[in-house]
């Protein structure tokens, strides 16, 4: 039984908080990375508080864990200045340096944050609500991802490290950088998701402007100093404060070449919209989904149970891949459901450094009661919790909440819920949940349960041409990073994985000639003596 009391009572006192996972202190954050320096803001701030809460003298209180700056254009545009200045119209250092000598910037980095784990760690913790296991999981992915980026880009430019001769033409090929990119990542993932677009815009060449999600930064202060002491000058920057005051300054200016953005479609176009010319300007884009999940009638539900939860309910349903809708065959729907309630009773509430915890407090300001909303709109549809202390909530903790039957009336039916309640829906024909699909605003993942290859078979052809990516008895999800990571419809624009992040980053550009004599010894001249770091047949071991 998890009722709001219970709950409660699961906001230690800071005094039975273990030492190793206290904040040491606040962390008023006044500084900035602009033009290679940290300067220091002296204007407004915004309080940061913490989802967790603690048990004090006055009653259970959330953690004010500390500050961070709020900039205004004057400090995003001398931002803009520094990126634009570091590129240079593509004649800066960073663009034209050897892709070898920029790995070696990047590994510099890598050397430099990977002691910063633990402090990068609890602020994933305290800011967001993250349990330990997923934030270490989530600092060790993203040195992994960074990682593995070095050596696609090796593989790349060893591919691209030769000449080519068709129809009497000398050509070499390669990739270069698009210019300044401003790179926004999600509060969920906002570490590994920013570095995701971040890394390999940085590795191609190009110059940042990096402003953190609203919730989510302090975590990213540890890491300021490897950034100035890794790149040169302007290559990054970073930009603090409300978005609506920062962003549309730096948008207007028409010197954003690349937005990557990991949010809503809302706000994507919005911003897109803001740039004087937006065809100039490629967009990156992770967006909204809501991935279904159908249960088929011969489907091993001890599986489908097992994946159902773990797609809908890892880091409270806060994933973009998240499973957000659950069709299941009036046919098992009773023993699904039974099943369903009894794992999800088995989740362990808690803190986030607590062993084994599953639900934490969630980190955006009024998201129990939204959570709530949905429930009380279900309800009153004709939907019931079936699941004991569904829906139980105190101070920022909401207690899963399974809704059963779900239909098309429901807000639930369409909209992201993009926290811990799980709408299940039943379906007597495979083309009612196929329609669901169909006529979705969004196009991210599938997930299927069953196993019949007949069945599965007929249905993986028309999902892949709605979805990206059809997930057979296993729940949706992004990894692993090697796979492309796309959308249709409202959820995705680019594809990004280890190697597609590097090819959005950067457009195909090369150096011809008539294969002449003439030409062949001035080609041969300047590889011999190393004079271009593009014309050039260097090999990356
Ligand atoms: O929030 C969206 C993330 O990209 C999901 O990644 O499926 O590995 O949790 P994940």
């Amino acid at each position: 039984m998890a009722s709001p009391d219970k709950l409660a009572a699961l906001f230690p006192e800071e005094s039975a908080v273990s030492p190793q996972f206290r904040m040491p202190g606040r962390i008023d954050q006044r500084e900035y990375l602009v033009d290679g320096e940290e300067r220091v803001w002296n204007g407004p701030t915004r309080e940061v508080l913490s989802p967790v809460c603690l048990t004090t003298p006055r009653g259970i209180e959330q953690q004010k864990i500390g500050s961070y700056p709020l900039l205004d254009e004057k400090e995003a545009l001398a931002a803009l200045a520094a990126a634009v200045r570091a590129y240079d119209n593509g004649r800066g250092r960073w663009p034209t340096m050897a892709v070898a000598d920029r790995i070696r910037h990047v590994e510099d980095f890598l050397f430099r944050i990977k002691d910063k784990r633990g402090d990068v760690v609890r602020l994933l913790m305290w800011e967001i609500g993250k349990s330990l296991k997923d934030s270490e999981k989530e600092f060790d992915r993203t040195i992994e991802y960074v990682r593995d980026t070095i050596d696609a880009l090796k593989d790349l430019d060893r591919a691209s490290s030769r000449f080519t001769i068709q129809q009497g033409i000398i050509g070499q090929i390669r990739r270069a950088p698009l210019g300044v990119v401003l790179c926004m990542g999600p509060f969920n993932y906002p570490l590994n998701e920013t570095f995701t677009t971040l890394i390999p815009a940085l590795i191609m060449g190009n110059t940042v402007i990096f402003k953190p999600p609203k919730l989510g930064v302090l975590l990213h202060r540890p890491l300021l100093e490897a950034f100035r002491d890794s790149f040169p000058r302007g290559v990054v920057n970073t930009v603090y404060g409300e978005g609506q005051t920062i962003v549309p300054p730096l948008m207007s200016s028409g010197q954003i070449n690349v937005l990557a953005f990991i949010g809503t479609a809302r706000v994507a176009n919005t911003i897109r919209k803001q740039h004087p010319k937006p065809h100039r300007m490629r967009c990156v884009l992770g967006l909204d989904a809501k991935n279904a999940a159908i249960v088929l009638p011969d489907a091993d539900l001890d599986l489908a149970v097992r994946e159902c939860v773990l797609g809908a309910l890892s880091f409270n349903g806060q994933r973009c891949t998240a499973l957000k809708m659950l069709f299941v065959h009036t046919s098992v729907a009773a023993d699904f459901l039974r099943r369903l309630s009894g794992a999800v009773a088995q989740l362990k509430p808690g803190m986030p450094w607590d062993d084994g915890v599953n639900i934490t407090p969630l980190p955006e300001p009024g998201k129990p009661a939204r959570m709530a909303e949905y429930v009380a709109d279900a309800q009153r549809e004709g939907a019931a919790v079936v699941n004991e202390s569904g829906g139980a909530a105190s101070h920022t903790f909401f207690y899963p909440a399974v809704l059963y039957p779900v239909n098309a009336r429901m807000r639930l039916w369409r909209e992201e819920q993009f926290g811990p309640v799980i709408p299940v829906a039943p379906f007597d024909d495979i083309a009612e949940p196929v329609r669901y699909v169909e006529e979705s605003d969004y196009g991210q993942q599938v997930s299927i349960f069953g196993t019949d290859p007949e069945h599965i078979a007929r249905l993986v052809d028309p999902l892949v041409n709605q979805v990206c990516r059809v997930n057979i008895n296993s729940q949706c999800q992004r990894g692993p990073d090697t796979f492309p990571f796309a959308g249709r419809k409202d959820s995705a624009e680019g594809t990004l994985s280890v190697s597609d992040a590097l090819r959005v980053f950067a457009i195909r550009t090369l150096v011809a000639a008539k294969a002449e004599e003439v030409n062949k010894k001035l080609i041969t001249h300047i590889v011999r003596n190393h004079t271009s770091n593009f014309l050039s047949t260097d090999f990356i071991f």
